[in-house]
């Protein structure tokens, strides 16, 4: 839903109109959590455990925006410790809902429901108190200190700056930390926010980063162990409640590169549709005269964590690409879309979704030993293609292995490529055909929004 005007001009103040949430937004969201502190509250004293019912996340930061209704909710349990809690965790949570709130529980590490009702969410994530002599290997314990740290350095004017951010990622597509994403998590967006002082300075320094960043807000951490400790991190950046851990850990290069494309666009030629809020639904450009290839798979998602669905759909992506690459196909663009339920589609666009049956390929210089000519050649001939001089190599043909796009995806679904896909329980239908009128065109709208800045 696209709420905003569109204008190149006070862009920002424009967005935070639509973004900032409504009082009564965080009144229903504060009696939300209060109904469900009641109903955990009185549960913990039925079964006689001690600890306090919280709320953390963007609402506690006063960070959120104004079309999320969710808010987090830790339970700081007293007297038990990360075992009982792996062990017990989702026991106590079912128990505690059941009967009084509509949940849902989906986790890959650390137990946590969802609680769904009318709309709103909340996520409720049982922790155990960390003793404060041990603050080390801190996993979601952490929490907490990170809504202390955020309220502690956050006016509401930085807490607006920091909704700018966060609407940007989310616009850019990089926001979340999760497997899908591999991006830019809300308390990311807020330390950046902190630590550069608003939006467009966080903008004006991303346009200088590149692979490698190191970023401490406070000066604890130490660079040296940290970059070896993180080696295969493209951003490093220091988490003030936690000096041995990169708040930044999950952000892929992908993520990166499009975050400080987008930085360097947007202060050239800003416009609204950079933010998640006001977004055409689909950007007015023309289709592309290009092929797409289509693998529509399904089968039993919902039995697997998202983050495990994504994780895997994106490694057999990435195999897929390769496979069809290194078969002769130029690929324009490739995305993997899932509901996380039943439904997993893969889309490639490609030139073409069928080759010449014979592919060229480079032989020796001609300057090279007689015997790699010669074995050039008599290979070449063995196969019924040809060989021949170029300038100063020889070159050849051959009979190429799969001259269809949906043929070769075929063969690699039936092969030991695509075993990451197999481990998910789907099967997959494969279609190659030309784009329709006005698709197949991967351009983002903001990036489309550079023909309506200034000055066009
Ligand atoms: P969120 O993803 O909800 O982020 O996680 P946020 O800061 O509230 O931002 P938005 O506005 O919702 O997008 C809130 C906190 O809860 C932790 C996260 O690590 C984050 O610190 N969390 C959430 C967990 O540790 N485990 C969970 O299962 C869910
Ligand atoms: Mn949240
Ligand atoms: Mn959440």
């Amino acid at each position: 839903m696209n709420k905003c005007p569109e204008t190149t001009d006070n862009v920002e103040e424009v967005v935070l109109n639509v973004i900032r949430p409504t009082r009564r937004q965080l009144t229903i969201l504060s009696s939300f959590f209060r109904h469900v502190k009641r109903t955990y509250e009185a549960c913990l004293n039925r079964l006689g455990l001690k600890g306090e019912v919280t709320v953390q996340g963007s609402y506690a930061k006063g960070t959120i925006l104004s079309d999320k209704w969710e808010i987090d909710i830790f339970i700081i349990l007293e007297g038990v410790d990360k075992e009982w809690i792996k062990r017990e965790g989702e026991a106590f949570l079912r128990e505690c809902a059941s009967r009084h709130l509509p949940y849902t529980i989906r986790y890959s590490e650390h137990p946590y429901i969802t609680v769904s009702m009318m709309g709103l969410e909340a996520d409720i994530v049982p922790v155990a108190r960390p003793e404060p002599s041990r603050l080390e290997g801190l996993g979601v314990e952490r929490t907490p200190l990170h809504t202390e740290y955020v309220r502690s350095k956050m006016d509401r004017e930085l807490a607006d700056q920091a909704r700018l951010l966060k609407s940007f990622l989310r616009g850019v597509g990089v926001y979340g930390a999760e497997v899908r994403t591999r991006g830019f998590s809300g308390y990311l967006a807020e330390l950046l926010t902190i630590t550069y002082g608003s939006f467009r300075d966080v903008l004006r320094a991303a346009s200088g980063w590149r692979p490698g960043v190191y970023i401490d807000p406070e000066g604890v951490g130490d660079e040296k162990v940290l970059r070896r400790r993180y080696r295969d991190s493209v951003m490093i950046v220091v988490d003030p409640v936690d000096p041995k851990r990169n708040t930044a850990a999950a952000v892929s290069v992908q993520s990166l590169a499009t975050f400080v494309a987008a930085a360097k666009l947007y202060l050239e030629h800003p416009h609204t549709w950079f933010f998640h809020a006001c977004q055409p639904s689909r950007p007015p450009l023309p289709g592309l005269d290009m092929y797409r290839l289509n693998v529509d798979c399904r089968g039993p998602l919902y039995n697997h964590p998202p983050d495990a669905v994504w994780g895997k759909a994106l490694r057999a992506l990435e195999s897929l690409t390769n496979r069809l690459r290194r078969t002769g196909f130029k690929i324009a663009h490739h995305t993997v879309a899932t509901d996380e339920y039943h439904t997993l589609t893969f889309s490639i666009i490609l030139e073409e979704c069928g080759l010449s049956s014979m592919e060229v390929v480079q032989g020796p210089y001609a300057w090279s030993p007689t015997e790699r000519l010669t074995k050039f050649v008599l290979k070449r001939l063995s196969e019924g293609g040809g060989a021949w001089i170029s300038i100063d190599r020889m070159i050849g043909s051959r009979p190429r292995r799969f001259k269809d796009a949906a043929e070769a995806a075929r063969h690699w679904l039936a092969s030991e490529e695509s075993a990451s896909l197999h481990d998910l329980g789907v099967s997959c239908r494969v279609v190659c055909e030309k784009c329709g009128h006005g698709e197949c065109n991967p351009t983002p709208a903001w990036i489309a929004s550079l023909l309506r800045g200034r000055g066009r």
